[in-house]
């Protein structure tokens, strides 16, 4: 079924392209605009793909857009699909292994998320160098499709080491400073209590938010290399004196939006092939 549908959405989009993507894109809250970078693009809204599912949050558009950035052949998803929207964890993850059929080879993947790490500020960049399930599913459950990936998927190294180093280069070189630590990916749709932020704090997170997760653990399944960039939109609950907002995600993430598409574009500009 899963196989069918994958290879059915695979046809839909390379009917209408010229070129094979080696670097998919998932853009989170507010980084969007990152595709309408994309030169001589060719998009695909959701809904017209076969067997995608239908975005639903404000501030996502829902649509793929292929085409060149830097100089490399790029899939990006503008909006992604959440958990909490009421999506399976195979819908939140069938485009990752859609992408994967087109033939990307890496895939970035970034978010807004609240800060845990009580040294991060609103509208720091943090490189994710590993992430914490904290969803309570996965979405490699149920059978498993060998032609996809193994069933027990070693994820002792997801964020790729040369990766790491190659984003850190780059955020030196734009004189950046960019942090680095582990994401932890809830549910959502509700944020955090003071109380379960120091659990994640003691546990080892540095910064919490509801997606990711599940498209790295596809992603990893597939055999992708994976970067995560994490926008620390806020800091989480019971670390300032104040309520967090959705209003607020999206204000940072539009603030830090210039140094977030320099340094993907940069990340993108010079990533080694190999
Ligand atoms: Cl504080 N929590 C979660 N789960 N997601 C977020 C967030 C916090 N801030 C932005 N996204």
């Amino acid at each position: 079924m899963e196989q069918s549908m994958i290879k059915e959405a695979t046809a839909y989009i390379n009917d209408n392209l010229t070129e094979a993507p080696e670097i998919g894109l998932i853009l989170g809250s507010g980084l969007g605009v990152l595709a309408e970078k994309i030169e001589n693009p060719v998009t695909f809204p959701y809904k017209d793909i076969p067997h995608f599912p239908e975005s639903t949050v404000s501030g996502h558009k829902g649509q793929l857009v292929t085409g060149e950035l830097e100089g490399k052949q790029v899939i990006a998803m503008q909006g992604r699909f959440h958990y909490y929207e009421g999506y399976s964890m195979q819908q939140v993850t069938f485009p990752v292994r859609v992408m994967k059929e087109l033939g990307i080879h890496s895939i970035m993947i970034t978010n807004a998320a609240g800060g845990i790490n009580k040294l991060f500020k609103p509208g720091d960049l943090m490189l994710i160098t590993d992430h914490i399930n904290n969803m309570g599913d996965n979405p490699l459950l149920g059978p498993n499709d060998e032609t996809l990936g193994e069933r027990f998927p070693d994820m002792s190294q997801v964020y790729d080491e040369a990766y790491l180093r190659h984003a850190n280069d780059c955020a030196a070189r734009l004189g950046l400073n960019v942090q680095e630590g582990v994401y932890v990916g809830n549910t959502g749709p509700a944020y955090e209590t003071p109380a379960e932020i120091n659990m994640l704090r003691t546990f080892g997170g540095d910064a919490v938010g509801m997606s990711t997760v599940p498209e790295v653990i596809a992603a990893e399944h597939a055999g992708l290399r994976v970067l995560g960039i994490s926008c620390i939109s806020n800091m989480a609950a019971g670390i300032l004196d104040q309520p967090l907002t959705h209003h607020e995600v999206i204000e940072t993430t539009e603030q830090v939006r210039e140094d977030f598409l320099r340094f993907v574009k940069e990340i993108i500009r010079t990533l080694p092939n190999n």
